[in-house]
């Protein structure tokens, strides 16, 4: 009798969990198996070939064409007139007083006058010429990726802003247009040029954490004073109806760079968690009469990779809190953190005295002194920033950074490298956007990150920052 009412039991319960899986946890592009929403991962197109380590023909000159001046392109255009082997050759923005400014700049730096292009389709004119290379983007969210994807039809190289795209759907264009056009598609993620972050991917390299098994990283910055900065209100209409993290990638990137994400390992699934909507509904009700606000004002994820490791990402630009990326690692060995107080932890036996001498006995539960953390963020700068650190914090963009970042993309196109950021980067670190509104959607079930390299994620081993001649 017993057995045969547990046998009903089991019977109605299994009933009941498959019919709420069949009726309800089914997305426009996601289903459920074996507990965990799976996204629909298309896949790789005849003739299509992947883009791993990918070199394009090297290029003497790099003849660049710019679209969005606003705030970010307005800088990144003053960037350029510092980098040798570059010729601007358009400008482009809907607005064409924004075109003005950036040719004025231009003539203050004596670079001769580039092409003037506006109107919401002026892009198209800018991308169908034959003497561009590169079409560097740094418009909204909303039109990075149709912006991209001519410009590559087009047979341009493309650097686009961060997030460059929003949407898993328009992570899948951009790397399928990369692979069938052989264009490099790079997003333009600064922080990982941050002197702080590339010092410690060397170190990370190096083995000074031993294996780095946990890593965070956040966008935690109160936008109050800038909302009223984007160009047609544009960021806020974006939160105003997207969910999930929608700005992760500078907290993420350096994140992912240290965990060889797609160079020896692989994110398997993520899980969020947002609060509701408070100081982002109120802003989207003064300004635009909303009633509903789809961003949280604070977003957590976590993240499983395959070999084990686990990645914390988070979101907040609507309480008032200091800035803060995280930039947390925690190896087996030490740790290393950056915001709100850089520093580091190491094991002694860890610490190089052959070639620091001076570094005391360390006391291995607290970070180290501040006289050793400088020993070892000099003795450990990457070889990039011993290249150009200095003219980068001359140039400057966030403390120079901005400045690495345009440099080497520049570099790698002069000498045909792989670029130091590709496709799949871009693909992996903005599809956390999407993946995260639809697990904190779904009482925050794990979502499948999709591996956009189609099986090749174990292909490279670590990753690499190619110089002349490799
Ligand atoms: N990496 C960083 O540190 C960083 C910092 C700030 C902003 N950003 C990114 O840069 C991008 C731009 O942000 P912003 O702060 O400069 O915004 P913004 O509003 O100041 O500038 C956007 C510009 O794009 C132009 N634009 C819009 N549609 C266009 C079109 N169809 N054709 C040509 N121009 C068009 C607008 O007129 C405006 O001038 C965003 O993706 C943002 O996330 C990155």
């Amino acid at each position: 009798m017993i057995k045969k009412i547990l046998f009903s039991v089991a019977f109605i319960a299994t009933v009941l969990t498959s019919s709420v899986d069949a009726q309800v946890l089914k997305g426009k592009n996601w289903r459920v198996k074996d507990g965990v929403i799976v996204v629909d991962e298309p896949q790789r197109a005849k003739g299509q070939k992947s883009m791993l380590e990918f070199r394009a023909e090297p290029i003497k000159t790099v003849r660049v064409g710019f679209v969005g001046l606003g705030m970010r392109g307005v800088e990144a255009v003053k960037r350029f007139t510092h980098i040798e082997g570059v010729e601007i050759v358009g400008l482009c923005d809907k607005y064409a007083d924004r075109v003005t400014i950036s040719q004025n700049n231009l003539k203050k730096a004596n670079v001769k006058p580039a092409a003037e292009y506006s109107g919401a389709d002026g892009y198209k004119k800018l991308c169908e010429r034959k003497d561009i290379d590169l079409i560097y983007i740094a418009t909204n969210w909303q039109t990075h990726v149709p912006i991209a994807l001519y410009a590559m039809e087009h047979g341009k190289h493309v650097a686009i802003e961060v997030p460059s795209a929003g949407t898993i759907e328009d992570c899948w264009k951009l790397v399928d247009t990369s692979e069938r056009t052989r264009k490099h598609c790079m997003m333009l993620e600064n922080c990982v040029y941050d002197f702080f972050e590339l010092t410690c991917l060397n170190m990370a390299q190096k083995g000074v954490f031993g294996e780095v098994l946990h890593a965070e990283g956040a966008y935690i910055h109160n936008l109050e004073p800038y909302w009223d900065a984007y160009a047609d209100n544009w960021r806020l209409e974006y939160n105003q109806k997207h969910g999930g993290d929608v700005y992760p990638t500078h907290g993420f990137g350096p994140c992912c760079q240290v965990m060889n994400i797609h160079r020896g390992d692989k994110m398997e699934y993520l899980t969020s968690v947002s609060t509701k909507s408070v100081n982002g509904l109120k802003l989207a009700q003064e300004r635009m009469g909303s009633t509903t606000f789809a961003t949280g004002d604070h977003i957590v994820t976590l993240i499983k990779t395959k070999s084990g490791k686990s990645l914390e990402i988070q979101h907040n630009t609507f309480t008032p809190r200091p800035y803060n990326r995280l930039y947390q690692l925690t190896g087996t060995e030490g740790f290393a953190n950056k915001y709100p107080i850089s520093g580091f932890t190491l094991r002694n036996k860890n610490v190089d005295r052959k070639s620091m001498p001076n570094i005391p006995t360390l006391d291995e539960h607290d970070f180290v002194p501040d006289s050793v953390k400088t020993t070892l963020l000099k003795f450990y700068q990457h070889p990039i920033h011993q290249e150009i650190e200095e003219k980068a914090k001359q140039v400057g963009g966030h403390g120079g950074m901005d400045f690495v970042m345009d440099y080497r993309l520049i570099y790698c196109l002069h000498n045909g490298l792989p670029l130091d950021q590709d496709v799949y980067d871009l693909a992996e670190w903005c599809c956390v956007s999407e993946l995260s509104e639809i697990s904190d959607h779904n009482n925050s079930m794990p979502v499948k990150v999709p591996d956009f390299t189609r099986g090749e994620w174990n292909k490279v081993k670590g990753l690499h920052f190619y110089m002349r001649g490799e």
